[in-house]
This record gives structure tokens, C-alpha cells and sequence, in this order.
């Protein structure tokens, strides 16, 4: 078992298989980088997986890959089957924007994909390319379509920014329910990397937002999730909220992070992290071991974000994979 210098146990990887992608968020990446991971220095998929076989065999049991956008690394339905016939049985998702999942969902649901969190942050065609930088909506919702066709367990990601998207909350909300998926409304995380003139909605506002029309219960969190839960009175239904602002989550925190060049990265807002990518390139498993119980041990006991500087970490959403 996986247990930080917290006393937290640590059973959630999230892996970002590339920085790379095909949107430019106002609040993650509005411009094309300066310059990307050259691609050798990139791990391959067998070498990542070197690396998620120990995280299982301690105990991981929540694998969730992430970027940039996950779909736009080649063959991706191939290391889904990988880890899932390893560990058939744990919890196994991608977080995705969507734009290329109407093509891809069928082959990442028989690789043994389970879940999808998709970011959603507006109906209408004209704000969602206004967000992304790029007209962008048809195909997510034609993404978000097919994964539920498939069956596959969706949630929806929205990230409320003040004048531009806020007052589509209720529509979102809307949408979801309507489809029987749950949405989460994210507090948006100021960082360096994105365009400084937007600003994000507080929880307490998109809360606000949601009483106009609605009785709220609050809930509270899923385990260890950052998302806090709240239902509806009138109709039972079930969304959630992830409020970073409130820094309450770090400590049931249960997750570490590893990035395509295998960074592994034991907080979100904290810069030193640790590389695995010679071990597992040298096939030194015991190294590879000791790589992940240092970084444990060095888990921080909280985040280093704070909303009005960036002393707490430079490194960009799209390269941790959020
Ligand atoms: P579930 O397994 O469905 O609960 O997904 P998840 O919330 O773990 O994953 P997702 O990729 O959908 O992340 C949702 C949001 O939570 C993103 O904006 C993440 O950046 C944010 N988030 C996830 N983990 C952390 C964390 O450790 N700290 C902070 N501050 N935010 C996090
Ligand atoms: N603040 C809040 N959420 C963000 N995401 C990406 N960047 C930010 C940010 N700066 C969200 C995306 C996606 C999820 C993984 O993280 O909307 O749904
Ligand atoms: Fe791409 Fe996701 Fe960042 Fe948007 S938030 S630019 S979709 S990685």
C-alpha cells in the first residue's frame, strides 16, 4: 500500500500522456506554447506502463490519463488494453475535451476504457469557440453523445468565467440532467499560463447561480474527490463543485501525478518532482520503486497555490495534466 509522510494513503495516478492539444483555453493554454517536450524524451507507452505496473502492484487502484488532450496521443485505445487487462478492475478514465471522441469512443470502450470526464463550458457554438480558440462545440457534443451511447460513464467538467460563460451554468446544468451525467463546476485556478484578463466565478457564486432556480443540499465529498456534492430538492438530481479556492481537499489528498516524460509529480502547485523516465528506460524496476516512495515520502501536506501570486508552482495545467 501506498502511504504519504501524512499518514494519506495513495491509491489515484493520473498520468498525462502528452502536453499537446488542439484547443487554447482562455484558462489553461490561450497561446501555442513557445516550444513542446521534444518528442524523444517523451516515454513510450511500454515504458509507462513499467511505471503503472508498480503504482498497481502497490496498490493503485484509480488510473486516470490525462494531457493536454489524451486522444491526440497515437494509439491510445492500445494502452488502455494494456493496463486494463493487467487490472481488469480498476477504476480506469480519461479526461478529455472531447473533439475527437465520436471517432474514438467505440475503440477506447473495448480497450476496457470505463469512464470520461469531458469538458463542457458552453452551449452555444460562438462562446465555446470563444474559449477555445476554435469552433469546436458540434463535435463535443457529438462526443459527449456517443460515449453515452456507449455506455460509458460520463461526467461534464465547466469552468465558469465571468462574462463570458456564467450565465450558461443553469443550461449546462440543464443538459446533464437531462442525460442523467453528472456535471461538476470547477472554480477557475489562476495560473501563469493563461490569458490574464479573464477571472473566474467563486463557488459561492455559481452556487447563487443555481438557487434562482432551485432548492440546494449539500451533500459532501465523494472520498478523497475534490468535488463537493450538492442536490437538488425539486428533482433529486446530483452535480458537484471543485473549489481549489478553499484548499480543504489536500488533506484526504490520495492522488500523484506523472507526466508523458515521466515527471512524477506528488502536488498540483508544487514544483519539485522527481524523473522515473531512466529507470524505466533501464528497465531498473527497484529504482523505479524507490523513485515513487521518495516522492511519497516528500508529498507535500498542501498546496502551494494561492490565488494572488504563482509562487507556488510555474508548471502549466496541460503538462500535469490538472
Ligand atoms: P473523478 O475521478 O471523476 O472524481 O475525476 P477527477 O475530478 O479526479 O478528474 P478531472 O480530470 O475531471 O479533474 C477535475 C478538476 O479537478 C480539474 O480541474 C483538475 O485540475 C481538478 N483537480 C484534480 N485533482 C486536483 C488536485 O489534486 N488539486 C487541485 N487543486 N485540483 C485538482
Ligand atoms: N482552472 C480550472 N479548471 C481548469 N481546467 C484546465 N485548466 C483549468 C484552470 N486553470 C479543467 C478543464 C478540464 C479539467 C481537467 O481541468 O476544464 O475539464
Ligand atoms: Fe486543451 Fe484541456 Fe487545456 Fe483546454 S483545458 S487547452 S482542452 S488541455
Amino acid at each position: 500500500m501506498l502511504i504519504d509522510g501524512y499518514g494519506r494513503r495513495v491509491n489515484y495516478l493520473r498520468v498525462s500522456v502528452t502536453e499537446r492539444c488542439n484547443f487554447r483555453c482562455q484558462y489553461c493554454m490561450p497561446e501555442k506554447p513557445f516550444s513542446w517536450v521534444p518528442q524523444e524524451n517523451l516515454l513510450d507507452f511500454n515504458e509507462l506502463f513499467k511505471f503503472i505496473k508498480i503504482a498497481i502492484d502497490e496498490g493503485v487502484d484509480k488510473i486516470r490519463l490525462t494531457g493536454g488532450e489524451p486522444l491526440l496521443r497515437a494509439n491510445l485505445d492500445e494502452f488502455v488494453k494494456m493496463i486494463h487487462d493487467y487490472a481488469p478492475n480498476i477504476d480506469l478514465a480519461i479526461t478529455t475535451n472531447g473533439y475527437l471522441l465520436s471517432e474514438m469512443a467505440k475503440s477506447l470502450k473495448d480497450a476496457g476504457l470505463k469512464r470520461l470526464n469531458i469538458s463542457l463550458d458552453s452551449l452555444k457554438p460562438a462562446i465555446a469557440a470563444q474559449i477555445a480558440q476554435k469552433n469546436v462545440l458540434g463535435k463535443v457534443l457529438d462526443g459527449i453523445d456517443r460515449a453515452i451511447e456507449l455506455d460509458l460513464r460520463v461526467k461534464i467538467n465547466m469552468v465558469p468565467l465571468k462574462g463570458i460563460n456564467d450565465s450558461e451554468i443553469l443550461d449546462i446544468l440543464e443538459y446533464c440532467k437531462d442525460r442523467d451525467i453528472q456535471v461538476r463546476f470547477i472554480e477557475y485556478m489562476e495560473n501563469s499560463h493563461a490569458n490574464s484578463e479573464i477571472s473566474g466565478m467563486h463557488g459561492r457564486e455559481i452556487l447563487e447561480s443555481i438557487k434562482e432556480r432551485y432548492t440546494i443540499h449539500r451533500l459532501g465529498r465523494e472520498g478523497s474527490s475534490p468535488s463537493y456534492n450538492y442536490q437538488i430538492e425539486e428533482n433529486g438530481y446530483i452535480f458537484g463543485l471543485i473549489d481549489p479556492h478553499k484548499h480543504d481537499f489536500c488533506e484526504s489528498c490520495n492522488r500523484i501525478r506523472l507526466t508523458a516524460e515521466g515527471h512524477l509529480i506528488p502536488c498540483l502547485y508544487f514544483d519539485e518532482a522527481q524523473s522515473i523516465a531512466e529507470a524505466v528506460r533501464n528497465n531498473d524496476i527497484d529504482r523505479a520503486s524507490a523513485i515513487l516512495a521518495e516522492v511519497l515520502r516528500d508529498k507535500p501536506k498542501e498546496n502551494r497555490w494561492s490565488e494572488s501570486d504563482n509562487e507556488g508552482s510555474n508548471r502549466a495545467f496541460y503538462e500535469t495534466g490538472g
